[in-house]
């Protein structure tokens, strides 16, 4: 048989595979998730995560130095709030010496250049569990956004590098970008998380946090995921009101979505790796059904094909490791 082209020539050595590749994974693309509790030399499991844990400051700081040294670039941070702290305002989301603010200090403290971002939403701080504060059932959206300026303010007078906003308010990037200005933090950064579904992916996160909501669910802030025209325009609007890394999640059954923010946008792509997407991995590879580090290695790959450049994936650590 006479080809003029085989296109197997380039597949038949992984010296020569290596040379084509076109997505190549490195540590600074991951950002790291970290789960964070109150106490000392406390680490829990989280059980729909098996091995992933909640780590009380001292563990995380450990675990935070540990991760610089492989070459991880980026943390993001989640705190898990006591019961009798929750209520309807947030408020304890921007206490000056809450958990968040303390971890803050700390990592920061302990490893100066590492990339703090962190969590803002009320969900972790509401005995709703929902991300913003509620009136007559409903989540109002004006007062909320007024809560998260005073915890992204209290986050970077912590120390934070980035704020993360993942309530999916509207006008919330504009008022916490003018928030940031008018306190002098021209410094801290805004990772949105601009086209953020209402997902069931988000399961065991919310094991993770307590943070399950307690009556209905959050589709009247997060996006229905049969729409995609809709996440541009989610995208684009956050970037003029300020935000500097833009983020679509989950990741993997919205490949096509990051593929098409990075084709509209000139700013840097994240996308997460959610806690269900980790837990899907870990529970098929239990059962012998696949194999973990392959599954690992090619959905990351395919998150940064399709477009991100940097992944929040609770897999960081051990795709560090694969690379080698
Ligand atoms: C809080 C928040 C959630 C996640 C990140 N920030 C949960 C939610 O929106 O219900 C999910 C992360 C994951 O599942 O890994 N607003």
């Amino acid at each position: 048989m006479y080809l003029q082209r085989r296109n197997r020539i380039l597949r038949q050595s992984s010296a020569i595979r290596s040379m084509v590749a076109e997505t190549i994974l490195r540590p600074a693309d991951f950002i790291a998730p970290l789960f964070i509790d109150e106490g000392e030399n406390i680490q829990t499991e989280i059980a729909s995560m098996p091995g992933y844990y909640r780590r009380s400051v001292d563990l995380t700081v450990k675990e935070v130095k540990e991760l610089w040294n492989m070459g991880i670039r980026s943390v993001l941070l989640f705190i898990k709030c006591k019961d009798e702290w929750k209520d309807n305002t947030g408020k304890e989301a921007w206490n000056p010496d809450g958990l968040m603010q303390r971890s803050i200090k700390a990592i920061k403290n302990a490893v100066p250049e590492i990339v703090v971002m962190t969590d803002v939403a009320l969900d972790p701080y509401s005995s709703y569990g929902h991300d913003g504060i509620v009136l007559n059932g409903e989540i109002v959206n004006d007062a909320t956004v007024e809560a998260l300026v005073q915890m992204s303010i209290s986050h970077a007078k912590a120390g934070a590098d980035f704020v993360a906003p993942s309530d999916m308010m509207d006008g919330r990037i504009g008022a916490i970008r003018k928030g940031l200005e008018e306190t002098g933090f021209t410094k801290s950064g805004i990772m949105s998380y601009s086209a953020k579904y209402a997902s069931c992916f988000y399961g065991p996160f919310r094991d993770a946090l307590d943070s399950a909501p307690g009556f209905g669910d959050k589709k009247t802030y997060q996006m229905d995921y049969a729409n995609r025209t809709e996440a541009i325009k989610e995208t684009l609007m956050d970037i003029e009101e300020g935000a500097d890394i833009v983020m679509v999640k989950p990741a993997l059954a919205y490949l096509d979505i990051i593929r098409e923010i990075k084709n509209a946008v000139t700013v840097p792509v994240s996308a997460y790796q959610v806690s269900g997407e980790y837990a899907m991995i870990k529970a098929s590879a239990k059962m012998g059904w696949i194999d973990e580090n392959k599954a690992v290695l090619e959905t990351l790959t395919s998150i940064k094909r399709a477009g991100a450049d940097l992944i929040a994936t609770y897999f960081a650590k051990d795709a560090v490791r694969l690379l080698g």
